[in-house]
């Protein structure tokens, strides 16, 4: 069976910063617009160290002042299971993508997050969102600021693919 169009997966390295970060962001603003119930959205890790853990206190703390809950728990990448379930498999960055298609992901359903961003240009497409767990300073916040803006170009696609 295929996946159902409004499917989409949010994928990183831990599952503790970016990809429960872009989950619940994506959530909230499906939930604005009075159309989350026509979704199914959900995040892993590629890497099992996390798997139980919530999310990262500084990605649940930076999410929280701008008023979004970040209720995931960790989880690894299931294959086949999940390339079957989600027809939107977004990763975060490059190493993610290339770890995806390993996975036995088909190509046509693995993107870049930041390609959704329309405020980049062209040859900005390929942008990468950084990976902030051992970094220092606002790297959640500046990963927030991505995230936000590529979750608007997201839901648009999604909501117009339907
Ligand atoms: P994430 O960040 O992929 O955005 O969840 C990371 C969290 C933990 C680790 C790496 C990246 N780690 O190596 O434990």
């Amino acid at each position: 069976m295929s996946p159902d169009p409004g499917s989409v997966l949010f994928v990183c390295l831990g599952n503790i910063c970016r990809s429960p970060m872009a989950e619940a962001i994506f959530l909230h603003k499906a939930r604005e617009r009075g159309v989350h119930t026509r979704l199914v959205v959900d995040s892993a890790g590629t890497g099992a160290w996390h798997v139980g853990n919530r999310a990262d206190p500084r990605t649940i703390e930076v999410a929280g002042r701008f008023g979004i809950e970040v209720p995931s728990i960790a989880r690894q990448v299931r294959s086949p299971q999940d390339f079957d379930e989600f027809h939107w498999i977004i990763a975060m960055d490059r190493a993610n993508h290339r770890d995806l298609l390993s996975l036995g992901a088909a190509k046509h359903r693995v993107h870049l997050m930041r390609s959704f961003d329309r405020t980049l240009g062209v040859d900005e497409a390929t942008a990468e969102v950084p990976d902030p767990y051992y970094g220092e300073g606002d790297g959640f916040l500046r990963v927030f600021e991505m995230l936000d803006r590529a979750c608007d170009g997201l839901l648009d696609r999604v909501l117009g693919e339907e």
